[in-house]
């Protein structure tokens, strides 16, 4: 997944990278900046979420698509699909573009709008990555822990840049005794947990 990047995928991945670097400094608005994982945290996601059980993968945050490109790089390899989710209509627009552009739209289900009025038709998930606002953290953890099949992963990004955003998560998540949790200093930071 690392060596052999295709050059239509590593094309966008680099377009957006430069994006988000430059959205970082240049004052542009905190809902119009792409606020992407780094390269490192796309990169653990891929590994992990090759070796995943049966069930679906979704992502809550879809932004322009960089971290979905990780996530579907891994999806390829087993013949499976990304579900994710997004709620502002000029980043469904780009995340469009990036799924084009890489050639990953097979692997790929983008689902516009606000997650929460989907999350009842979802099935038994094997991978969840949070990437939401800070503050719906803990309903999104609610929403789907119960979906959650044996050795399925919920994998939430800002555990370490925003801990007090997303603390109500994580304490409710370690007092919960279905999941295996740790915090993976890597990038923002990402908090983990494993249905037992
Ligand atoms: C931090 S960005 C995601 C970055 C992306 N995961 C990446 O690394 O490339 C958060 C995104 O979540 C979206 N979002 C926030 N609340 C949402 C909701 N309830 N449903 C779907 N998307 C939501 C925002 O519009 C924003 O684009």
């Amino acid at each position: 997944m690392f060596s052999e990047i295709p050059p239509a995928l590593k094309a966008r991945m680099q377009y957006l990278e430069e994006v988000d670097r430059r959205d970082r400094t240049d004052g542009t608005p905190r809902n119009k900046r792409l606020r992407q994982i780094t390269y490192d945290t796309g990169q653990l996601l891929a590994i992990l979420a090759v070796n995943i059980p049966k069930g679906e993968i979704i992502e809550i945050g879809t932004s322009a698509g960089y971290s979905t490109l990780w996530l579907a790089s891994a999806a390829k390899e087993q013949g499976r699909t990304v579900k994710t989710y997004e709620i502002d209509e000029e980043k469904v627009a780009l995340a469009r573009e990036t799924f084009h552009f890489s050639e990953l739209e097979p692997h790929i289900e983008l689902v516009p709008g606000d997650f929460f009025l989907h999350a009842a038709a979802l099935g038994p998930i094997a991978l969840c990555f949070l990437d939401a606002e800070k503050s719906v953290y803990l309903r999104c953890f609610q929403e789907i822990a119960s979906n959650m099949v044996s050795n399925g992963l919920i994998i939430a990004d800002n555990a370490i840049d925003h801990y007090e955003g997303i603390k109500p998560m994580i304490d409710v998540a370690l007092a919960d005794d279905r999941f295996d949790c740790l915090t993976v200093p890597i990038g923002n930071g990402l908090f983990i947990c494993r249905r037992k």
